[in-house]
């Protein structure tokens, strides 16, 4: 068979690995030997310095990890007792959701003080000791920063709200009604909306003004047009980096800006020319005057220049901004990275991809060639899931082949070129599980949303360790139930089987870091007019080129992987990892795939 490859020069630093190597045993889909006490390390091109650029990190919700003491919450300590578990996996770094004191009215995302923990997940001499023995795995902690709002009951809102003249006061957004008078309080001063469902705006009786709250009413939002709200951060952000994180997620920074015009937002029509009706009964708001206002980007200059302060070349490396940035296009996502002077994120979450929400070839194709393409030398940080959004299953599954639509979802997430975020229970094919009464849900905004908004709480429920009646969560009562389906769905049952979700993941990640070609090679996309199966190649220079193919049907097929512009010509393909019962290919222009199945090969 001849073929010709583009770029590589020579295989022969990659023979070694690849016939020494951890390969033989990742073809077939077997699981790696990862052995207990090992990791699956990068290569000498990650050094400390820049330890985030293929990594691999791991969403934890505190909440429902480990519990660790018996009384239904998840906590620090038990989160430490699964650091070898999170290393064996290949984590690179671990996201905690907020884990500060708070009255827990967004579990957690209402924060009434930046510089302690929560007694339900334990005291800083816990949050210490996790750093350190994650550390001592080579896993960072990345700390939540919620700089949007603090909760009602956080001391600066205490002081702001106790009167018109307290030096607080402009440390959040006050205003007076429409129509507001000295008996009447007229209306909210516009239209704008919760995120969390109706008015955005909540009657201050005592101050007699409102307040702006973008998410709950018990979290009034900062104003940022205060510096001493942009101090206050800056000395919250030292004192944890001191404490040796490896990093912070910014919470909700699209929102951290409001239109000092104060005008009202824009409503969206639908096809008929009728307003949209969101889930709580309120018209949709096109967002324009409280989402994505250019204020953020000095912000987070001056934010990652505080975190820049702490970068050293011994663990933890540098410091990472990732950012929860839902944004329209690609050159909003760019501008989230900050010119190259004055940066901003490391990392802002590509939501592009993984919030397609349905599996639709050309979109997959067409959004990760933005990410290869339009973020200039940036790292695209690759997220399909999280607290926030029902499960993988809920949202790309068809019902009958979820876990091989997982294989297929995994797959994009790891072999694409970038930084891979994954959350809790995705590498054993946790379901969504809601609540099936109002009686039951904890998330308000399952409250008020009912049924439309079922809440959050189907996505955050107790991590499954085992088949025990708690699933080896906690020894108490869980804080939301444990579902049936732990029985069968568990770390323990997937460690037993070679063929299990766990292993897959744990395939993924070897390759991730241990493929010359996964590591630093560019995405090319493949066969790209083919709507049934999203194919790639990753290429390196020096190393042999990989291809990736991935089924989005249920229907087997056949793809020719030459059909492109890649220059790639039939030639022989070695086997790195196929999903279960899938078959080898006999060379490029032949690679058939399984319902939903995947396919990842060297070409040789
Ligand atoms: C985004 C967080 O992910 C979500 O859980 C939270 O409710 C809102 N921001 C408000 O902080």
């Amino acid at each position: 068979m001849h073929w010709t490859k583009r770029i590589i020069t020579t295989i022969a630093s990659c023979a070694l690995i690849l016939f020494s190597g951890p390969w033989a045993q990742i073809a077939g889909g077997q699981t790696p030997p990862v052995k207990p006490g090992t990791r699956p390390s990068s290569s000498s091109s990650a050094s400390m310095q820049d330890w985030w650029k293929n990594a691999v990190i791991y969403e934890i919700y505190p909440r429902s990890f480990q519990d660790s003491n018996g009384d239904g919450i998840g906590d620090l300590n038990g989160i430490t007792d699964r650091l070898d578990y999170l290393r064996d996996l290949g984590v690179d770094a671990i996201w905690l959701t907020p884990v500060y004191p708070s009255p827990q009215v967004d579990f957690g995302y209402d924060i009434s003080d930046y510089k302690n923990i929560d007694p339900q997940y334990g005291t800083l001499a816990d949050f210490d000791r996790l750093v350190a023995e994650a550390g001592k795995r080579n896993i960072r902690i990345i700390m939540d920063m919620v700089m949007n709002h603090t909760s009602d009951k956080h001391e600066w809102f205490i002081q702001s709200q106790s009167s018109r003249d307290n030096p607080y006061r402009d440390w959040y957004m006050w205003h007076d009604g429409k129509g507001q008078t000295a008996t009447d309080k007229g209306v909210p001063p516009n239209n704008w909306q919760s995120v969390f469902g109706h008015s955005a705006w909540q009657w201050d009786e005592k101050t007699r003004q409102y307040y702006y709250h973008k998410f709950y009413i018990q979290q009034p939002d900062l104003n940022w047009y205060n510096p001493k709200v942009h101090q206050a951060f800056e000395d919250i952000l030292r004192f944890w980096l001191k404490r040796g994180v490896g990093g912070f997620r910014f919470d909700a920074i699209t929102t951290l800006y409001e239109d000092p015009g104060m005008a009202d937002e824009g409503v969206v029509m639908d096809k008929d020319g009728k307003p949209k009706i969101n889930a709580y009964g309120d018209p949709q708001l096109d967002g324009s005057k409280t989402d994505n206002l250019p204020g953020l980007h000095p912000v987070m200059q001056e934010m990652r220049a505080t975190s820049d302060e702490f970068n050293s070349n011994k663990f933890p490396g540098e410091r990472v901004l990732i950012g929860e940035t839902y944004l329209p296009n690609i050159e909003e996502l760019k501008k989230m990275y900050g010119p190259v002077d004055k940066p901003e994120f490391q990392l802002p979450m590509d939501t592009q991809v993984g919030f397609i929400n349905k599996l639709d070839v050309t979109a997959f194709r067409s959004k990760l060639i933005d990410a290869e393409t339009h973020l200039s030398a940036n790292i695209p940080l690759i997220v399909f899931d999280n607290h926030d959004n029902p499960r993988l299953d809920a949202r790309y599954g068809d019902g009958v082949h979820d876990t091989e639509i997982e294989r297929v979802i995994s797959t994009i997430l790891f072999a694409s070129r970038g930084t891979s975020l994954f959350y809790y229970g995705d590498e054993i094919g946790m379901k969504t599980t809601p609540p099936t009464r109002k009686a039951d849900v904890k998330d308000p905004i399952g409250v008020t949303g009912w049924p439309k908004e079922k809440g959050r709480d189907g996505e955050r429920t107790p991590m499954q360790w085992n088949a025990s009646k708690n699933a080896g969560f906690t020894t108490g009562t869980p804080w939301l139930p444990v579902p049936p389906n732990s029985a069968t769905i568990n770390v323990k049952a997937a460690e037993a089987n070679p063929d299990s979700m766990l292993a897959w993941y744990k395939s993924l990640i070897l390759l991730k870091k241990t493929n010359p070609a996964f590591e630093q090679g560019a995405n090319l996309m493949l066969d790209t007019d083919n709507t049934k199966v999203l194919s790639w190649m990753r290429q390196a220079q020096g190393a042999p080129q990989v291809v990736v193919s991935v089924n989005f049907t249920a229907d087997p097929q056949l793809v020719n992987l030459t059909a492109s512009g890649a220059g790639l010509e039939p030639a022989h393909l070695k086997t790195l990892l196929k999903s279960p019962g899938g078959v080898d290919p006999v060379s490029l222009d032949r690679v058939a795939l399984g319902p939903f199945g995947v396919y990842i090969g060297e070409v040789q």
